[in-house]
């Protein structure tokens, strides 16, 4: 009797696919944000690149959605721009919230279930001149965005995300200045992220508040930090500090409620970030591996990276970590709170890797979900090519080419795979064989041939899924 053949990958019924996109990289013409502000600065986006018009979501996003649909995406992750909402502080625009709306309506007309956040990086030019997200007084503030935003939209969405990565705004935003507001200090890193989290937590209960039944996440950026030298041991408390600094401080908040900084910068109690999460939302995209001697980080020597942004390569390809940070997450304290994969991606303009890079990351999804781990959703980022930040138009995440130029939206082969996936809910040997059939053994292992092997002995999992 030869070992037992997987057949394939499946999925949790019910489970929910598609893709997430944010609104300043998508909407176009965002001029109230701090970002749009920002991208004037010389030198603050590679090639001098601008938004602009974005994917031209503020005047056409339902061209999207009638691709998603078509496409089987039951699900979209997007998020509501706080400047259009609120453009002056205090004074709300009723027609921000009627786009929303029609936005959010549109999507659940065609079978996809919105997902929202309310906070993706950029923040309204008045609150930056209020003191941005450094003022304690931010906290009250986005608690009444959040109030006025639910109150209008609540009806439309049953999945909200409060902040995206707290973890990268305050690192990348307030530690290396590369993203607004483009401070560069360490003090205002941690005062930023305290009140993100304190954000996080008015906003949370705001929304449990007007409606109990509604789902309210945090999304987290999750890497993993690995010593460049594990025989080093500078090498191994540098990466320990770093998993510390941009992950377990803010884990162990939400589960204790104390922020403990590290290099003796004090520690604050936030008793209300206790059990302030309905779900966690994971972003997970590479590792990192941590050296004192060379640059501080960088992908593993000799790896598969994916395309270059302007530091280097955007990051290792390695879709074991989305499985140990799945695990991880499943293991807090807050356990037995469900999962969404708020992102995942990479960028990748010739879609030479995106096939490979889709089919082995969510077979380890598969494999943690078999192991019991509760992950609800998938969300690829992103649908199409958007404007990526301060590396602006020259990193491709998209499923779509899009042609910023012309507006002209090009499937990728990834696209067709992701469709295939969503229509199968599971990953199928076939689709292996179409698209990536290099790692066909990763995925599939072959059977043994020896008899009376158990398949689990095997590394093959077949239990009966949850
Ligand atoms: C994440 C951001 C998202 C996008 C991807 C590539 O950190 O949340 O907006 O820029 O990276």
């Amino acid at each position: 009797m030869a070992g037992i053949a997987v057949k394939e990958l499946p999925f949790p019924e019910q489970f929910l696919w598609g893709a997430a996109t944010a609104a300043h990289q998508v909407e176009g013409n965002n001029r109230g944000s701090d970002w749009w502000a920002f991208e004037q600065r010389p030198g603050a986006i590679w090639h001098g690149d601008r938004s602009g018009l974005a994917c031209d979501w503020w005047c056409s996003a339902e061209a999207d959605f009638d691709r998603m649909a078509a496409m089987g995406h039951n699900t979209h992750r997007l998020s509501v721009e706080w400047s259009r909402i609120e453009p002056e502080e205090g004074t709300f625009d009723p027609a921000a919230i009627a786009r929303y709306r029609d936005m959010l309506a549109g999507l659940r007309r065609r079978g996809i279930e919105p997902m929202v956040t309310l906070f993706h990086f950029s923040s309204p030019q008045w609150l930056a001149r209020h003191g941005g997200w450094r003022s304690p007084a931010v906290v009250g503030r986005f608690r009444r965005f959040a109030r006025h935003t639910v109150e209008q939209l609540g009806d439309l969405v049953k999945l909200w995300c409060t902040i995206n990565e707290p973890n990268v705004y305050a690192a990348l935003g307030c530690l290396l200045g590369e993203h607004a507001p483009g401070v560069k200090s360490l003090r205002h890193c941690f005062q930023v992220l305290s009140h993100q989290l304190q954000a996080h937590a008015a906003a949370y209960r705001v929304v449990k508040a007007l409606d109990g039944s509604a789902q309210v996440g945090l999304v987290m950026n999750t890497i993993v930090f690995e010593p460049l030298d594990p025989a080093n041991p500078a090498s191994v408390r540098a990466a320990s500090l770093a998993d510390y600094v941009f992950h377990e401080l803010v884990f162990r908040a939400i589960g204790d409620g104390k922020l403990r900084f590290p290099l003796s910068l004090g520690l604050t109690a936030h008793g209300p970030l206790i059990d302030s999460v309905d779900f966690w939302g994971v972003n997970y995209y590479t590792r990192q591996r941590v050296s004192l001697r060379r640059r501080f980080l960088q992908p593993t020597p000799g790896a598969e990276v994916s395309d270059c942004g302007r530091s280097g390569p955007y990051g290792e390809i390695y879709p074991q970590g989305i499985y140990r940070v799945l695990k991880r997450v499943a293991a807090l304290r807050s356990q037995g709170v469900p999962i969404y994969i708020t992102e995942n991606g990479l960028p990748d303009a010739d879609d030479d890797q995106r096939p490979r890079y889709l089919l082995t990351h969510l077979a380890q999804v598969q494999r943690a979900i078999a192991e019991g781990v509760d992950v609800r959703g998938y969300y690829h980022w992103s649908f199409t090519d958007n404007f990526e930040w301060a590396e602006g138009w020259a990193l491709r995440f998209g499923l779509i080419a899009l042609d910023e130029t012309t507006q002209v939206r090009t499937p990728r082969r990834s696209a067709q795979l992701y469709t295939g996936i969503i229509r199968a809910n599971a990953i199928t040997p076939d689709l292996v064989a179409l698209y990536a059939p290099e790692v066909m053994s990763d995925i599939f292992p072959a059977p043994p041939h020896s008899t009376n092997v158990p398949a689990t002995q095997a590394g093959i999992d077949v239990r009966p899924r949850p």
